[in-house]
């Protein structure tokens, strides 16, 4: 049922560092105009330069910016009224899970009554299809490894259950407007950068893996901390699926290219089906940084699975997404070359 042609897509969270990445290959792979909506909390305008500069080199759709927060619904109900859009992704969220233990209403006010007020926005000004970012966190400690998009969702933290508290609204939204439909992306452990380095995870404070790796590489922090090395794992460390961020972001142009096609609602996992212990990801950074930094190991933090694995069959089977750089130590090196990037630039 190719009932739909995309012309004019909202993207909120688009400074971020998932939803530029997936701007920068829409610029570059579409020819969609596209609106983005940040209040610039965890993103960055120089994020937004870069994405424009991209956009006047590409000769493909256009791009414009809102400086706006979805916490404000007369603001966000105006950029509705006066743009026309036929598709939304929404990346803006909070994303910390310990934060979210500690803050759970900041959780649930941003990420889920914001996407409910977005959502309903979508039903009031006939915006159709909906990509909305969901995250592995939905399966808490999941049942089954590798996880299916079938698992029983059981969150351990206010962030997934804020997550998982979305994807529920969005079906609900769904079963009584015909003319809405979505598909959800779970993210499984996402990690790098632009292969050309001109965009990367630019927010200093994260707390993921792979990116305080690179900062210890680049003398940012003094030692890497490893949380728990007693799991019942190979080497005693949490296996993740790491992601790169190029692969994920073209999972987000197939899932838009089947909205397009197709008047369903699906859900997916993105991750590669296999994954690395802590140890191994440490290694792979030393490795190709050729640098040897103190790693320490520390009591386990709350709230981590030991071990998380994306099946993936379902969104290889069903967009005929295809990883290209299921490569760890190419991981590490993106992330890495936009650590020494920011320094070299001040970024
Ligand atoms: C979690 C969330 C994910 C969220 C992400 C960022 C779950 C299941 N997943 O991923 O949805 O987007 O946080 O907030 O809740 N580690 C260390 N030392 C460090 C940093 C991490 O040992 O300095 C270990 C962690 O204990 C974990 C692994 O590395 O075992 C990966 O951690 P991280 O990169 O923070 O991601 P997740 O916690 O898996």
């Amino acid at each position: 049922m190719g009932d739909y042609n995309f012309m004019h897509i909202l993207v909120t969270g688009g400074a971020g560092y998932i939803g530029s990445h997936v701007i920068k290959q829409l610029l570059e792979y579409t020819n969609y105009d596209i609106t983005i909506i940040d209040n610039l909390s965890t993103g960055y305008q120089r994020t937004i330069d870069t994405l424009k500069q991209i956009a006047s080199s590409s000769s493909n759709g256009t791009l414009q910016f809102y400086h706006a927060d979805l916490a404000d619904f007369k603001g966000i109900e105006k950029i509705f009224l006066s743009n026309h859009f036929d598709a939304v992704i929404h990346f803006a969220a909070s994303i910390v899970v310990p934060e979210s233990v500690e803050n759970p209403l900041k959780y649930y006010m941003n990420n889920t009554v914001n996407t409910t007020n977005l959502i309903h926005l979508c039903n009031q000004y006939n915006v159709g299809k909906f990509l909305f970012s969901s995250t592995a966190a939905v399966y808490g400690e999941p049942s089954e490894t590798p996880v299916k998009e079938t698992t029983p969702t059981n969150p351990i933290n206010p962030y997934g259950m804020s997550k998982l508290m979305s994807e529920r609204i969005l079906q609900d939204a769904s079963e009584v407007n015909p003319n809405f439909s979505f598909v959800i992306l779970r993210y499984f452990n996402v990690a790098g950068a632009d292969i050309k380095n001109r965009i990367g995870q630019s927010f200093p404070n994260a707390t993921h893996l792979i990116k305080v790796s690179a900062q210890t590489v680049i003398g940012q922090r003094e030692k890497l901390s490893i949380f728990g090395d007693d799991y019942d794992t190979y080497d005693g460390t949490c296996i993740r699926d790491y992601i790169h961020i190029e692969d994920l972001a073209s999972a987000h142009i197939s899932a838009l290219h089947y909205l397009e096609a197709n008047h369903v609602n699906n859900i997916f996992n993105c991750g590669y089906g296999h994954g690395f212990s802590v140890r191994e990801v440490v290694e792979t950074m030393k490795d190709v940084s050729e640098t040897d930094f103190t790693i320490e190991v520390v009591p386990r933090r709350a709230g981590d699975p030991a071990l998380l694995i994306a099946d993936n069959m379902k969104i290889k089977n069903t967009l005929n997404w295809e990883p290209k750089f299921d490569n760890l130590k190419l991981i590490c090196t993106t992330a890495l070359n936009w650590e020494k990037e920011m320094i070299l630039h001040e970024i």
